[in-house]
């Protein structure tokens, strides 16, 4: 029997911005239905190596498989089969909610009724603000509409670059609902975080990145029995998946 591909290959990947190596020789799997969290502190790489994924950027070395495909190769294929929703997402300033949806998905060749689109509305808790224009929402209600707008066109994966970044709890528990049920319809799940309980409540597998590497990938439970790097340290309680995070990418302030 053949192993099933993966949603997502990234092969000793890199990315530099001039000096900076934002993504080091970076390699990892992830499996098709799998909700895959990106941890790191700031300037860590994650939203570099989601675009690398998503075929916004391209690696200066290493390669990035996505749904079977090679990116290097199959860019337009794969866009079509996935949905980005970036950690600053640009709204068309004079179109309302349901015109920004409506749009997006005619850019992906779909048509969606006008209750396709209210629907997809009221999956992100908008469908109150179908008529409103961007500046009129929330900071978090933009963050929705942008999840709305990565869902237009069906994705296979769903990749969301801090998508509870700046949400209220009632918003974040809801949008871990959205997720929970994406992975219910057999959705592959990307997403970046500075939530240690999101990832810990919400994710099959956690990577933990700094300066370009990956530190650890494992499953939470994976991730928190994991032996102390320190065997001096005096353990007095079970390790939180945050103490793991602090240990491997330590404590000092990032700049960016
Ligand atoms: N367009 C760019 N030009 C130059 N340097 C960049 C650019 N984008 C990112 N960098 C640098 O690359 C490194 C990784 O940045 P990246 O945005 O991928 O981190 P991140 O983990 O997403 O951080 P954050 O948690 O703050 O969103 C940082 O050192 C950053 O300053
Ligand atoms: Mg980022």
């Amino acid at each position: 029997m053949t192993a099933p591909i993966p949603a997502i290959e990234v092969i000793e990947a890199s990315k530099s911005y001039g000096s900076v190596r934002a993504v080091n020789a970076l390699t990892l799997s992830v499996a098709r239905g799998e909700v895959f969290g990106l941890l790191g502190p700031n300037g860590a790489g994650k939203t570099t190596l989601l675009s690398l994924l998503q075929g916004l950027r391209r690696p200066d070395r290493g390669q990035v498989r996505v749904l079977g495909l090679d990116m290097a190769t199959r860019a337009r294929d794969i866009k079509r089969r996935i949905g980005v929703q970036l950690q600053r997402t640009s709204l068309l300033p004079d179109l309302t909610a349901l015109q920004q949806v409506g749009l997006f998905a005619r850019l992906y060749g779909r048509e969606l009724s006008r209750s396709g689109a209210r629907q997809l509305l009221a999956r992100v808790g908008l469908e109150e603000r179908a008529s409103s224009l961007p500046v009129t929402l929330s900071g978090g209600q933009q963050q929705r509409l942008a999840l709305a707008l990565a869902l237009v066109n069906d994705p296979e994966i769903v990749f969301l670059d801090e998508p509870t970044a700046g949400l209220d709890p009632q918003a974040r528990h809801n949008l871990w609902d959205l997720i929970r049920a994406l992975r219910a319809e057999g959705r592959t799940v990307s997403l970046s975080t500075h939530y240690i309980e999101e990832a810990d409540a919400l994710c099959d597998r956690v990577a933990i990145l700094d300066h370009g590497r990956l530190l650890a990938v494992d499953t939470p439970g994976g991730l928190t029995r994991r032996p102390p790097a320190a065997p001096a340290a005096v353990i007095s309680k079970a390790p939180s998946l945050e103490d793991v995070f602090l240990q491997l990418t330590g404590r000092a302030w990032r700049e960016n």
